[in-house]
This record gives structure tokens, C-alpha cells and sequence, in this order.
């Protein structure tokens, strides 16, 4: 009998594998929309209107962190607490949850970095129906109305962002379900005819039940009074069955049954950002850096979820979720950060949407009142509100102030952003010897060579296919003598096999994810059957983390790092690919409530590993499919299973963008598509934007052709080469960017109107990008392009592309003629960069080549730039301050190489070889001072043609002080 199962399993595994390869497009049936949401659906039927709910003013209660104040709502009376917090750092946080709970609601722990800290609030105004605070440290005021209840944050006399202006404040409250008659007849026959019911005829009540009116149960506007004398009428019978088709007490998705042990529990609150058209945030979708309007169609959905074949340019859910929301007009930024890891939806409206410039123009002209206006409105299906209001005014404000909250993105290895090797699979270790020669063979460098699910024995993660790979130290020493990495994919799901050591110790610890019997759950995944641990245990946590440790990893070494897929988690035959809501957590807590944390955790757990199994010395690389709010301190994101197709490329950028702006900095798209075979045209397009990405790796489907980067004939391995080659020149950039994005928050990519922000044509681009706030990058994302218009942002600000150094003055719609080697780049002006141009087989062949520098003049004749250095792999640079950190400054003809960071130490072999300005005008003579004051004569080139004045060999050690003289 077990065996038989076993084989139905592995069939079923097959069937999945080969769905997943042959599907064209994502079946959208197997996911929700709002409608099939029973309580997004629930809280859509809410309008915007007058809100229910009365701030009971008489009822403040002002601590020495917080204010205190009690809502009602007028109609079911149910009372909820609200909490006003003014946090360091121009942010405001708002609580609200209910005041008597028939039990605890869940509060996100263990994303944020500590308890943000508060600033003394003060009522500095009130009269009957509103209480004026102020947000102490800057010129924000909080003015809280009574009747009907509504927050607005000013900033001197200007309206910034209201709270419940449009009354959809909906609060589900914990409640008893009604002991009626029909609960005594369904708990006796009930679950078997719950799945009968839903074995047969879950598609058809779902059709049945959206064509009903639904009724607000919290009560909001005449809606909730229709349904309350419905309720008089016929008291319980009426109100069980409400419950029961507005899916709060169970509902029913394809052959899924959610039993709601506690009943309804969502939530929803409304933000209005009057002046702001644009806002960005909340990855992961598929979908534009500009958010749309969601009027005409569902919410943007955040849910982790394993979405195959995921279609692009809509708001269904992806792998990970971030509920940070950014708005951008010319005069500021700001953040709303929804602290809630449940499954959530947010609805965007705009009273500009749909407006032509023309009309927008019109309005001007005849001076019409109406300000532009964005309102959102975030439902989430339990939990409390707990949300922060990010103030700026800048973005790199609002980059500083989620980082105070979340943490920044982790200091990656200098490695991880070289290039990566990856498919699914590389066969065995004769495959990886090859695939690493080939690329010696071919010149192309390359830090880490991945092995997918199939280097493992059955699927048991830990473990390694005793005929395929029966070495693998052997195989990890080949790589390591050529300073090369390895990445093995370690998945959270468990093979349910008593002689499986992992499965076996998380088992006799009990750490098991339980289904509501009580059980530990089990789903189908790639092994077959599987155990989910519950990594939102610390203990379970901790248990894996030790797992890493090379006497119990058998067969690693220290230059084998980590891949976390499928950690949504992915369940092939649960609701969605996903676990049940109702499986049981640590605590007690549903799936429901933490769904969006569970990959989070999984990170952080081998993350830790990674660390303990150096003895706290190196820094970690985890690599995760899922993500949350702070993953950033983790490791690194890609994109998940995008195909070979020209729109996947063009989205690679948006999708990245968003990742960036919510925190997430190390992100990329598997270079070539996952699904699907690249044309070559398109493989080598991927490359060159690949290159210009955080992360960096190819990636292919099993079930693909072969596609290392040297198949594809001479000419085709030379573009790709040359490319990858350039990644490597700009490590030092690279790195210094990721140092900066570690140190502040600001993302390493960038949208143009992060560093261009009252430029309004930048706010909706989206197939250019920044590198910090020097490089501009317009990858070619067009078949058979043979040009492509770049947008040169900057009010006078001048750009040099990167190759023929042609001088640029911006701003202007560039048209740039394209062949099969164009990578259009640009520096801007006033930016110095630092290089590496000697190029070796792997990041840390070339730990002590020498620099060169790119000083690229402004208009002013200035520049400025950064290089940081440290050891690439320790986090000594932490704990010994061992980096050097160098600032570099054009002005007056001088370039200076100066300290950025006196506290710092560090020596290093590198000395600066070259030093090539651009924009320069030709000196007389070149002079290097050092500090104690002795100078030499410099060599150099001075091309008239295209004013690029190159000096050679100053020859001085990088980490030093130094100044260069042109006379
Ligand atoms: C799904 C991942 O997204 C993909 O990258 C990987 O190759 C397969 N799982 C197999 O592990």
C-alpha cells in the first residue's frame, strides 16, 4: 500500500512538472481574486462614506510614549483602542486594535529591528470635536476629529495624508459564533458533507455567492443598517447563514475548505495623500514601477505565493510581499508601512486617473479646484492596524526611516555580486567541472557555480545524490582552488521518510507545522510527501540553523552557500500551491496570520546557520524566493519562474525598482528566462541587462536546451563575455553602492526620480534606471531594436556615455542607434567611479588589482564619488571597523582622495593605476602630493576630440591621502 502511494505521489510530482513546463500561461483559476476572497469581498462592499466610527476624545490618555484614545463604532458599539505614536526620525505610528479581544490578535513580531523609539507628544489644540497634537522635533501637527473619526497629519498649514477621510475603517471583531440549530446538525454530519459540498460544487457556490448582495457586518453607512434589520427580523437563522455565505465562519476555494475557527477578523483603513499622483511600492507584482489605479479590476494582492507561469502587467500576488507603499510628488516623498504579514489587498483610486495631459493642461488653464488626489485603502484578513507614516519629506528620508524600522539591506559577500552559473540542473560533478572549465575556456568570469533540487538524494535536502555527486568536498576543494563558490538549493519542505535524519530530528522535536486535527501537516511538493517545519518557532529556527554546520551538512565546506525556493511555502496540492489558512502555528497562531512571514523565516533560519557554522565570523549568502518586510537583512531575492520572452525582460526593471524602494537592494531575474527557450538575440539582450542588476545569475528549466553562455557561436559568446566582463570592472562601484544601501537604506537601483525628483518626466519611468547617482542605464528590451530613445534627466546636468565618452546635456529624449553590442550607459556629471579594469576568472582573483577612477566633470567643473573597500567576506568590517572608505572630490583643477571614515583601518595591496576625467580641459603639467607633502610628476593624454584627460600610474596606494594637481 505505501508503495502504491509512494508511486501516486511521484506521479503526481510529474504531472506538476510537466504542467509547469507545458502551460503557456498562469491558470489564473487556481488563484483568488477579490471576489473569491471572502473577506476582501466583504470589505470592497464597504463604500467610501460617512464613517461609523467616533473618536471618544474624553477618553485620552496621554503616555510617556504613545496617546491613547478609544473609537467606537456607533452602530454594533463594539469599541477598538487607538494608539498615536511619534517616533525619531519624522515618523508617525498609528495602532489601532480592539480594546476587549475576545482573545489576543496577532502582532507581526521579529521585523522590526527594535522598539522604534518615541518622542513625547503634545495636545496642543482642542476644542469639542478634535484634538490637535504635535509631532515633536519638526512642524508636523496630528489633528484627531471626533465625529466622524478621521486623522490628518500636517506640515505647517499643508494637508499631508488623512486617515479614514473616506470612512472605510472596518474592524472585524473576534466573536462567538451563534450556537443555531444548523451548527448542531452540521458538527454532527458536518465535515463529511463539507467535503462533499466541496468536492462538487465549490466552483458554482462561489459563482452563487458573488451574485449575492453582501452586508457589512461592522457596520458602515445605510449598508450595515439594511443587514441589521434583516437581523431583527429573524434573528439567527438569518445571521448563521449571512455568516456562512460571506465566508466567515468557513469557505470554500476550488476543493479547499478554510474552516475559521475565529470567525471574521480582517481589517481595513483608507489613506488619502492629497497633491500625489504617483505611488510605487508593495513587490511583488508583475507589474509596472507606477502603481495603478484599481478601480476596474482587483486589488494589488500581497500573499506569497508560488504563481506558475506568472503573467505580467497585473496585481495578482507573486512569492513575496512587502507592504511598503511610497508617493512621490515634485515637492516630497513619503511611506505608509503596513505592518501585517497577513494576506492582504490594496486598492489605489486617483481623481486624475484617466485624465490625458491635454486634460490635466485644461485644468491648469482654467484654474480648476480640484487638487490631484490618491486614495488607498489596505485590507488585510486579520491581525491588527498597525501602520507607520513615513514623513520623508525626501526619499532618502523615507529610506532612512524604514530602514530605522526594518533594518538595511545585509552587506553581501564580494562574491555574490559577481556572476552567477546556475540551471535546473548541472547533472553531476563531471557536468560542473566542465561547466566550470568552459568558462575559463571561454574567459568569462564567474564566482559561483548552483546545483538545483536534483543534485540531492530523492529530494532530501542536506543530502547529495550518492551516484551523481558522490564527492562533493572533492568537487567544493576544485572549486574553491579556482576561487570559485557553490550554491546548493535547500528548500523548506521535509520528505515525510522515517530514515531521513531531517526529517526524522524535526519529528522527534515536534516542530512540525499542524494541520487543525492536530497533526503535523503534511503537503505534496517536489519529494512527494512533505513536513512544513514551523520556522516562525525560534526553536525551530535554531534547530535548522545548527543543521548547517559542516559535520551535520555533510559533504559542505565554506564555500557552499544557500538557495531557499518554494518557501511561500509552496504546497503543489494545498489552496492556491499554498498551505492551508488554518494549519497551526507556534503559539497557536493560523497560517492566516503569519502566512507572509514563513519564508521570511526560513532566510533568516539559514541565514543564522550560516553564520554559526563559521563561529559567528563570516558573512552569509541566502538566496530567497519568498520574502517580508526586513528580508533585506538576510541575503538576496530573484524574480522567480519568469520565461524567455521580451516582456519578462522589459519587467525584470520594475520589478526590481519596487523591490529597491521597499528595502530589498540584492535583487534579480534569471538571466535568459526561466520557462521557455531565449532566442539568441534575446540571451544576449538578458546579459546586458542581467550585468547591470544587483544579482546577477543565470538560470534555466530543466526541461530546456542547454544555454551556457559559450553555445551560441563566437561572435554571441564575445557580447556575452564582453558584458559580464564590465560587471566585473564595476565591482568596486558595485560593492560601494551595497555598502551605501547597508549604511543608509538607499537602494543600490534606483528609479530617475529617487535622485531627479522634481523632474515629473522621470516619475513614470520605468525601462531606464539609475546605479546609485552616477550610472544611468538604458538596457536595448526591443527584438530586433536598432534604436532606443534614452531620457537624459537634470535640468543642466551633463552625462558621458560610457564608451565613446560623447558629452550629453540633459535634459533631452536621447535617440541612441543600437547594434547587438549596445549597452547604452551613462555617468552623470559630477560623479566620480572607481573600476577594476583588469579583469580575472572570479571576484576575489582580483582582491588586490589595482583602480581606476572615472571622475566625470558637471557643468561646474566638479565631481565627487566614494570607494569602499574591506576583507569581502568577514564581518570584521563590523566588529574591527576593517575597511577603508574613501571620498573623492574634484573642484578648482585638484583632485583629492580623503578619509570618509576616520574611524576605519584597513591595508591594502590596491594601488589607483590610472585616473581618466572626463569633460577635462588640458593642463600644462600634473602633480601628485602626498600627505607629507612630497610630490611627483604625473603622465598624461589629453584627447582633444573628445576632452578625456588621462593620467597614468599615480601609483599611490588606494587607501591613501593623496591630491592631484592639474595646472
Ligand atoms: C522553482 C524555482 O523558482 C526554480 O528557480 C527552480 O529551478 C525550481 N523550483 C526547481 O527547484
Amino acid at each position: 500500500m505505501a508503495a502504491v502511494t509512494e508511486r501516486f505521489q511521484q506521479l503526481f510530482v510529474v504531472w506538476i512538472v510537466l504542467s509547469i513546463t507545458s502551460s503557456v500561461a498562469v491558470d489564473r483559476n487556481n488563484f483568488k481574486t477579490c471576489s473569491q476572497s471572502s473577506f476582501c469581498k466583504r470589505q470592497r462592499n464597504v463604500k467610501p462614506g460617512s464613517s461609523p466610527y467616533r473618536a471618544l476624545l474624553n477618553s485620552l490618555e496621554l503616555t510617556e510614549k504613545n496617546i491613547k484614545v478609544q473609537l467606537i463604532n456607533e452602530v454594533n458599539k463594539v469599541p477598538l483602542l487607538l494608539e498615536i505614536y511619534g517616533l525619531e526620525g519624522n515618523m508617525t505610528r498609528i495602532k489601532i486594535t480592539e480594546l476587549n479581544p475576545l482573545k489576543p490578535r496577532y502582532e507581526v513580531p521579529d521585523v522590526l529591528i527594535q522598539d522604534p523609539p518615541t518622542l513625547p507628544l503634545a495636545v496642543t489644540g482642542r476644542d469639542d470635536n478634535s484634538i490637535e497634537l504635535a509631532l515633536s522635533q519638526t512642524d508636523h501637527r496630528l489633528i484627531i476629529t471626533s465625529k466622524p473619526f478621521r486623522l490628518d497629519i500636517m506640515a505647517g498649514n499643508e494637508l499631508v495624508l488623512s486617515v479614514n477621510s473616506r470612512g472605510l475603517l472596518v474592524f472585524e471583531h473576534l466573536r462567538q459564533r451563534k450556537d443555531t440549530f444548523s451548527d448542531k446538525i452540521s458538527s454532527t454530519v458536518g465535515s463529511m458533507w463539507d467535503r462533499i459540498k466541496s468536492l462538487f460544487s465549490s466552483e458554482s457556490k462561489q459563482e452563487n455567492s458573488e451574485s449575492e448582495a453582501e452586508k457589512p457586518e461592522d457596520g458602515n453607512s445605510e449598508q450595515l443598517d439594511a443587514a441589521e434589520k434583516v437581523d431583527e427580523a429573524e434573528p439567527e437563522k438569518n445571521e448563521k447563514d449571512e455568516d456562512t455565505e460571506n465566508g466567515m465562519w468557513e469557505e470554500t476555494f476550488k476543493t479547499h475548505r478554510d474552516s475559521k475557527p475565529n470567525g471574521p477578523t480582517s481589517i481595513s483603513l483608507d489613506f488619502s495623500l492629497p497633491g500625489f499622483e504617483n505611488v510605487y511600492g508593495i513587490p511583488e507584482h508583475a507589474d509596472n514601477l507606477k502603481l495603478k489605479t484599481t478601480d476596474n479590476g482587483d486589488p494589488y494582492r500581497l500573499y506569497n505565493l508560488d504563481v506558475f507561469q506568472y503573467e505580467l502587467y497585473n496585481p495578482m500576488s507573486l512569492y513575496g510581499a512587502v507592504p511598503l507603499m511610497l508617493a512621490h510628488n515634485a515637492q516630497r516623498t513619503l511611506g505608509i508601512f503596513w505592518l501585517n504579514s497577513a494576506e492582504t489587498w490594496v486598492d489605489i483610486s486617483s481623481n486624475t486617473a484617466g485624465k490625458t495631459v491635454f486634460g490635466k493642461m485644461l485644468d491648469y488653464v482654467q484654474g480648476s479646484k480640484e487638487a490631484p488626489q490618491t486614495d488607498v485603502r489596505w485590507i488585510s484578513e486579520s491581525g491588527i492596524i498597525d501602520v507607520f507614516i513615513l514623513l520623508g519629506p525626501k526619499s532618502t528620508n523615507v529610506f532612512h526611516q524604514y530602514a530605522s524600522l526594518t533594518g538595511t539591506q545585509a552587506l553581501p559577500p564580494l562574491f555574490t555580486i559577481g556572476y552567477h552559473q546556475c540551471r535546473w540542473n548541472y547533472n553531476d560533478q563531471e557536468d560542473v567541472r566542465n561547466v566550470d572549465a568552459g568558462l575559463d575556456d571561454h574567459d568569462i568570469p564567474c564566482d559561483v557555480i548552483w546545483l538545483d533540487i536534483e543534485h540531492t538524494d530523492g529530494k532530501r535536502y542536506f543530502t547529495w545524490d550518492p551516484n551523481k555527486f558522490p564527492k562533493p568536498q572533492d568537487m567544493l576543494q576544485e572549486l574553491e582552488a579556482k576561487k570559485r563558490k557553490m550554491v546548493t538549493i535547500v528548500d523548506p519542505h521535509i520528505k515525510v521518510d522515517s530514515g531521513y535524519k531531517i526529517y526524522n530530528e524535526i519529528r522527534s522535536h515536534d516542530l512540525y507545522t499542524k494541520s487543525k486535527d492536530g497533526n503535523d501537516y503534511e503537503g505534496w511538493c517536489w519529494p512527494g510527501n512533505a513536513g512544513y517545519p514551523d520556522f516562525t518557532n525560534p526553536e525551530m529556527r535554531s534547530l535548522w540553523a545548527k543543521m548547517f554546520a559542516y559535520d551535520q551538512y555533510e559533504g559542505s565546506r565554506e564555500n557552499l552557500y544557500t538557495w531557499n525556493d518554494m518557501n511561500e511555502p509552496s504546497v503543489f496540492n494545498g489552496p492556491e500551491v499554498t498551505m492551508h489558512k488554518d494549519v497551526v502555528h507556534n503559539g497557536g497562531w493560523e497560517n492566516r496570520d503569519v502566512h507572509n512571514l514563513y519564508g521570511y523565516y526560513v532566510q533568516m533560519a539559514t541565514a543564522e546557520g550560516q553564520v554559526l557554522r563559521s563561529g559567528g565570523k563570516e558573512r552569509p549568502f541566502v538566496l530567497t524566493r519568498a520574502f517580508f518586510a526586513g528580508s533585506q537583512r538576510y541575503g538576496a531575492v530573484w524574480t522567480g519562474d519568469n520565461a524567455a520572452e521580451w516582456d519578462h525582460l522589459k519587467i525584470s526593471i520594475p520589478m526590481c525598482l519596487s523591490l529597491g524602494l521597499a528595502g530589498i537592494s540584492f535583487c534579480g531575474a534569471d538571466v535568459g528566462g526561466f520557462f521557455k527557450t531565449p532566442s539568441t538575440e534575446l540571451l544576449v539582450r538578458w546579459y546586458q541587462m542581467g550585468a547591470y542588476h544587483p544579482f546577477f545569475r543565470a538560470h534555466a528549466h530543466l526541461d530546456t536546451p542547454r544555454r551556457e553562455p559559450w553555445l551560441f557561436g563566437e561572435e554571441n559568446t564575445k557580447l556575452i563575455r564582453s558584458v559580464v566582463r564590465e560587471r566585473y570592472a564595476l565591482l568596486p562601484f558595485w560593492y560601494t553602492l551595497f555598502y551605501n544601501a547597508y549604511r543608509t537604506g538607499v537602494p543600490v537601483m534606483r528609479p530617475l526620480w529617487v535622485e531627479f525628483p522634481a523632474d515629473v518626466t522621470t516619475f513614470a519611468i520605468d525601462n531606464e534606471f539609475m546605479l546609485g547617482n552616477a550610472l544611468l542605464v538604458h538596457p536595448v528590451a526591443e527584438e530586433g531594436s536598432r534604436g532606443v530613445t534614452a531620457y537624459l534627466p537634470g535640468t543642466g546636468e551633463v552625462w558621458y556615455d560610457v564608451r565613446s565618452f560623447q558629452k550629453y546635456i540633459a535634459p533631452q529624449q536621447l535617440y541612441i542607434p543600437v547594434t547587438m553590442s549596445s549597452v547604452p550607459v551613462f555617468q552623470r556629471g559630477g560623479t566620480i567611479i572607481p573600476r577594476k579594469n583588469r579583469v580575472r576568472r572570479s571576484s576575489s582573483c582580483m582582491i588586490n588589482d589595482p583602480y581606476t577612477l572615472y571622475v566625470a566633470l558637471s557643468s561646474q567643473n566638479t565631481a565627487d564619488g566614494e570607494l569602499y573597500e574591506d576583507d569581502g567576506h568577514s564581518f570584521n568590517f563590523q566588529t574591527k571597523k576593517e575597511y577603508i572608505h574613501r571620498k573623492f572630490t574634484f573642484i578648482n583643477n585638484i583632485l583629492t582622495s580623503s578619509n570618509a571614515d576616520n574611524s576605519s583601518h584597513f591595508t591594502t595591496k590596491a594601488w589607483l593605476e590610472k585616473v581618466v576625467v572626463m569633460g577635462a580641459q588640458k593642463p600644462s603639467k600634473v602633480h601628485i602630493q602626498m600627505k607629507d607633502g612630497s610630490t611627483s610628476e604625473v603622465e598624461y593624454e589629453f584627447d582633444a576630440a573628445t576632452s578625456i584627460l588621462t593620467l597614468r600610474k599615480p601609483a599611490v596606494n588606494i587607501a591613501s591621502d593623496w591630491t592631484i594637481l592639474l595646472r
